[in-house]
């Protein structure tokens, strides 16, 4: 069982937290990466100068939390319109051309039965995300029975987290996350190995964790290791696959029933996925694992508190890119990596009203080297697909850089005792992961 922790501020990552984050007991825990973050507030680019009273960023945070119970609630009559509209197309067309399309409408309606399916699977999230935070009740609804409309903004999201599930949890998932996860997991061993670390000892960061799987993969080989997710379509959604999904390939998602364009064959559309493909419970009992729910800079603030962050597929959900690099840089520990793999799509571009700083990957380099981070090693070329169709008629290859910078151990050391360190090159090749052991606060679980 994992706990969750959350912060404050869920609705609106544009505000800063001031009390911290809380713990909450409850659970266990991407994007695809297009504009999975919360939707716009119309809020100004300076943060601090839009503060609400507590009062009202608790309104809004509930207001926040009921427009995702919506969402996911709303998902089967959203997909129905779909259908509809499609069925009435096909209806429209003169007769003759419907009797040369025998498969068409029959197809259309296995795609309905599909979405039912689906949303039996989202009422699962649901059921178990209404009490999943332990310090946090969002109040009830008059009429649960009453289903909201939601936004298009909304269902694409959660069409999203739909298929996020195929890239964490599934067989079908596996090679895409050989390619954007193994790489990390590799380079955590390399860097620290168990016959020269007691791993549980070492401990790794993971924000926008997405369903959780790196983080949960990391914390099987006996590291600690904390997931850090904002968005409630994902911390649902991996509450209810960490915690409540025991049974092996036991359930069922159809992620594709969405995508009308780009089939060759119309049962590629309505194919069916299997989930988990491991027992995420499975985890050894001294595992230590956690997720916590917030904005990541805002959550973590504690200087050098980690010995690693690893970012997959997160550096561009920044509205300023740099705000995270310099984050990062404050909570590893002296000798702490980073270790970031993933393409520049940034979240914010084109949207109204919000800061969104689009630098090129040369360009946060150079930041990250003046902020201190000695890059050790850098990989131009990853190629990774991102929640990828493996049948569709279109598909994207994201060319990712993948690089580990290392905060350098001697940061804390003037005079002789910075020149015995660069003198030490064991040292230098492996940071005092058990030597400064992350101090034990709110933002730890379990
Ligand atoms: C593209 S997804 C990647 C998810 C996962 N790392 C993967 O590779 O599948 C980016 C994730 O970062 C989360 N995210 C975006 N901004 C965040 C923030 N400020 N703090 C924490 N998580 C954030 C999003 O909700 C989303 O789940």
């Amino acid at each position: 069982r994992l706990t969750l922790y959350q912060s404050n501020q869920l609705h609106s990552p544009h505000l800063t937290v001031g009390g911290g984050h809380t713990p909450r007991e409850a659970f266990s825990a991407g994007i695809n990466n297009f504009q999975e973050e919360e939707a716009p507030q119309g809020r100004p680019f300076n943060k601090e100068k839009m503060k609400d009273s507590p009062e009202e960023e608790a309104k809004l945070e509930r207001q926040h939390f009921w427009r995702i119970i919506d969402a996911f609630r709303f998902y089967r009559v959203h997909v129905q319109e779909q259908v509809k509209r499609a069925e009435g197309q096909i209806l429209s067309l003169p007769q003759r051309h419907q009797d040369l399309l025998p498969d068409v409408l029959s197809n259309l309606a296995r795609i309905s039965q599909c979405a039912d399916h689906n949303q039996e699977i989202l009422q699962a999230v649901v059921h178990n995300s209404l009490h999943m935070f332990e310090n946090i009740e969002y109040g009830e609804r008059e009429d649960p029975r009453k289903v909201c409309p939601s936004t298009t903004f909304d269902m694409d999201k959660l069409k999203s987290t739909i298929k996020q599930f195929i890239r964490d949890w599934s067989e079908t998932g596996r090679a895409e996350r050989d390619t954007c996860y193994q790489p990390i997991i590799e380079e955590i061993q390399r860097l620290f190995p168990n016959d020269q670390y007691d791993v549980s000892k070492v401990s790794v960061l993971i924000p926008g964790a997405g369903l959780g799987r790196l983080a949960w993969e990391i914390a099987r080989l006996g590291y600690i290791c904390q997931g850090n997710e904002w968005s409630f379509f994902m911390l649902f959604s991996s509450n209810f696959v960490l915690n409540r999904c025991e049974t092996v390939n036991s359930l069922t998602l159809y992620p594709w029933i969405h995508q009308f364009s780009n089939n060759k064959k119309s049962s590629d559309q309505t194919r069916p996925i299997i989930f988990p493909d491991v027992n995420p419970q499975s985890l050894p009992l001294d595992a230590d694992f956690s997720m916590v729910a917030g904005d990541f800079v805002e959550v973590y603030s504690e200087s050098d508190s980690w010995d690693c962050v690893a970012t997959c597929f997160f550096i561009d959900t920044a509205h300023n890119v740099i705000e995270y690099v310099e984050t990062i840089w404050k909570i590893l520990k002296p000798g702490g990596v980073w270790i970031n793999l993933g393409p520049l799509l940034y979240h914010f571009e084109n949207m109204a009203d919000e800061l969104s700083v689009e630098l090129s990957y040369e360009d946060i380099r150079t930041a990250i080297v003046n902020v201190g981070f000695r890059i050790e090693v850098e990989k131009p070329s990853v190629q990774t697909t991102y929640t990828e169709n493996d049948r569709s008629m279109l598909r994207y290859i994201y060319d990712c850089v993948f690089f580990v910078a290392r905060k350098p151990a001697d940061l804390y050391f003037n005079g002789q005792e910075g020149e015995e360190e660069e003198e030490d090159d064991q040292q230098q090749s492996f940071p005092p992961a058990a030597k400064s052991p992350r101090r034990e606060g709110t933002d730890r679980l379990t």
